[in-house]
């Protein structure tokens, strides 16, 4: 079962969040400015477990209110938990967006979760966050990616986020041979093994070309030109905090990654 939520500007969403009910078990738990719904749906099913995929207030925006409500466990990576215990103050866009992150309590995540019918593999694939985890289940080839996909062409990151990290990650996941993404902005999507490795192919050809022209003295400036074609309007909005700038100084503080080898076998060399 798929939920979607959404804040919507004269009626239209802007931002969709997915959160995933499987055999009794919950994966995320939706934004807080959607609180009364997900309590209203939430209480009709026999859920006895919630797993997170990482921290961010549209994936665990409800736990606070489960736990309160359901009373049930709620399972996460460390650096998710001690997030969790303690939230920072969002920008004003995330807010408005998603609402705030309630704190909430969490047992960490061992290596599988059981459910009565499935056995999902617990898989770390930072880059979106450092606490990123996403969920596999082998029979099915489900892949519950949390933030790890959201699509295939995106040129701006959150502050923070890891080029290195994330292209490890999808090298990781491709090596899963998933069927079927279950994505935290899109919703169930078939052709996963496909739609990773094009994610991971458009982020390395974009890699590669800021190192080609950093290595030519290009500046800065001219690479966020020639490469993204400019800083999207949001960065001004989201208060510095998404942009594409994000992405080139992550690929540009990791350039002597961007080589043929590591395109090959990104998880052997960085073993
Ligand atoms: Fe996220």
């Amino acid at each position: 079962m798929e939920f979607k939520a959404a804040r919507t500007v004269m009626g239209r969403p802007i931002y969709c969040s997915h959160f995933f009910y499987v055999d009794n078990l919950l994966i995320d738990s939706g934004p807080h400015n959607v609180s009364s719904e997900v309590t209203t749906v939430l209480k009709t099913l026999p859920i006895n477990k919630v797993a997170i995929t990482h921290h961010h207030e549209d994936h665990t925006g409800n736990c606070q209110l489960i736990q309160k409500e359901l009373g049930i466990p709620i399972y996460a990576h460390p650096e998710t938990i001690r997030i969790m215990a303690d939230p920072p103050k969002f920008q004003n866009y995330r807010r408005f967006m998603w609402g705030d992150l309630p704190y909430a309590s969490a047992y960490p995540l061992d290596n599988v979760i059981n459910t009565e019918r499935y056995r999902l593999q617990v898989i770390h694939t930072p880059g979106h966050s450092t606490d990123h985890v996403s969920f596999f289940e082998p029979t099915n080839g489900w892949l519950f990616c949390g933030d790890l996909y959201l699509g295939e062409k995106l040129t701006s990151f959150m502050a923070g986020e890891n080029i290195v990290d994330h292209l490890t990650s999808l090298q990781k996941a491709i090596a899963l041979s998933p069927k079927t993404l279950f994505c935290g902005l899109k919703g169930r999507l078939e052709d996963a093994e496909e739609r990773l490795q094009r994610k991971l192919d458009c982020w390395w050809e974009i890699g590669c070309r800021v190192k080609e022209l950093y290595e030519a003295d290009s500046n800065r400036k001219e690479i966020m030109d020639r490469v993204f074609g400019g800083e999207v309007l949001f960065y001004y909005f989201s208060q510095s905090n998404w942009g594409r700038r994000f992405m080139l100084d992550s690929i540009i503080d990791n350039l002597s990654f961007f080589n043929a080898d590591h395109k090959k076998n990104p998880l052997r060399d960085l073993a």
